[in-house]
């Protein structure tokens, strides 16, 4: 039974009626890590994996839902003013809650929702959530935001509820994903454009290291404190507008820990626009060649890595795979391969057992489709 036939099931057991099913996509990134909360530039793209939910008002102001992944039931009253214990359950408190900030006459409603983006992969199942919720809420409530402002609201809940102070890349891209298209967006005009992604002879995929990785009171809000002290003390809004001279002279007012991080961050940008013009001539290997010295900022200046994560990078460097990096926030989950199609069955194959031999764990090969944005199915 497909997963949203396995929703409908239970929801219809459950509430003895039938809801209406909405889905979002969890997301990839070819390049341009922690660069959207320093308005910089980032190039994800929506995945056909995602969070679905079947979702119908239930005409009080009680909402009661049930995560078939987690086997977890809950329930709420839109109007507490408390938030939930539960991390799980925040996501979709605050969302209610962000929907309603917004206008929105949202009431009370019953769901059944679950997905097959994997968690904790940095893949952005939260953000799947966040912007299924949304999405449904702005529907059947005759919402009328735009999906940006949908894509705002899943972003203040994991500011406000859930405590990650995350930039805006993930509910966007899940907004507004297009099937085959990758998106260059400008996390600071808002602007973006579509770049349809047909790399004749190559192929993307993600291997799982299934190493945990929770942004949750993480070090991932240091990071973003460190851009912003040095924004700070650069006179800058965001550290988009800092370049190497301007950082160079600030070098003694800064924390060595802060000045590699502000390294990284300028160096991304420079390399999501050495992405964009190879991407105009067609030239992969160049795009494998930064997505190599992206992986080794985040490792060396940024330190978002992990030794399980290295070991992938650099198995795949040896095997001769195009380009390969850590994905998403960091901490874990997964990396991200530009594999020359002649070389993937091996490749897939050698890191499953290298990885097996030396961690004794199973890691996880996910082959990217870009699918599109959050819909009502
Ligand atoms: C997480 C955040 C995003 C972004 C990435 C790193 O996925 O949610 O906003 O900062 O990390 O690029």
């Amino acid at each position: 039974m497909s997963l949203l036939q396995q929703l409908k099931q239970q929801f219809t057991t459950r509430y003895g009626v039938e809801g209406v099913a909405f889905t979002a996509p969890g997301r990839i990134n070819l390049i341009g890590e922690h660069t959207d909360y320093n308005g910089g530039f980032v190039f994800p793209g929506a995945v056909t994996q995602g969070i679905t939910a079947i979702v119908r008002p239930n005409g009080s102001s009680k909402v009661r839902a049930y995560a078939l992944d987690l086997d977890l039931e809950c329930s709420f009253d839109i109007h507490d003013t408390e938030m939930p214990e539960s991390t799980h359950l925040r996501y979709l408190y605050g969302i209610v809650r962000e929907m309603m900030e917004r206008g929105v006459k949202v009431e009370g409603f019953d769901t059944v929702y679950g997905g097959d983006v994997p968690l904790g992969a940095g893949m952005s199942s939260s953000a799947a959530l966040e912007c299924c919720f949304a999405t449904a809420i702005n529907t059947l409530f005759d919402g009328r935001l735009s999906k940006m402002d949908l894509a705002l609201a899943g972003q203040a809940t994991e500011h406000k509820y859930v405590g990650v102070k995350c930039g805006i890349m993930d509910q966007f891209i899940s907004m507004h994903g297009k099937a085959g298209n990758l998106v260059r967006l400008d996390c600071r005009s808002g602007e973006y454009r579509y770049f349809p992604w047909h790399p004749n002879g190559y192929r993307l995929v993600l291997i799982n290291s299934r190493v945990k990785h929770d942004l949750v009171g993480s070090p991932y809000n240091e990071r973003r404190k460190s851009c912003e002290n040095v924004a700070l003390k650069a006179g800058l809004e965001s550290l988009r507008d800092c370049d190497w001279d301007k950082l160079n002279s600030i070098r003694d007012a800064l924390s060595d820990t802060d000045y590699s991080r502000a390294k990284y961050v300028i160096g991304e940008h420079e390399r999501v626009l050495a992405v964009c013009d190879a991407l105009e001539r067609d030239d992969y290997e160049e795009v494998g060649r930064q997505m190599y010295a992206t992986h080794a900022g985040l490792r060396y200046d940024y330190e978002v890595s992990c030794d399980e994560i290295d070991f992938l990078v650099e198995t795949a460097e040896k095997l001769g795979v195009t380009g390969s990096r850590i994905m998403g926030g960091g901490f874990g989950g997964c990396t991200i391969n530009l594999v020359k199609e002649s070389l993937y069955d091996q490749f897939v194959k050698e890191t499953c057992d290298r990885n097996k031999s030396t961690f004794g764990i199973e890691c996880k090969v996910i082959p990217v489709i870009i699918g599109d944005g959050a819909r009502k199915l």
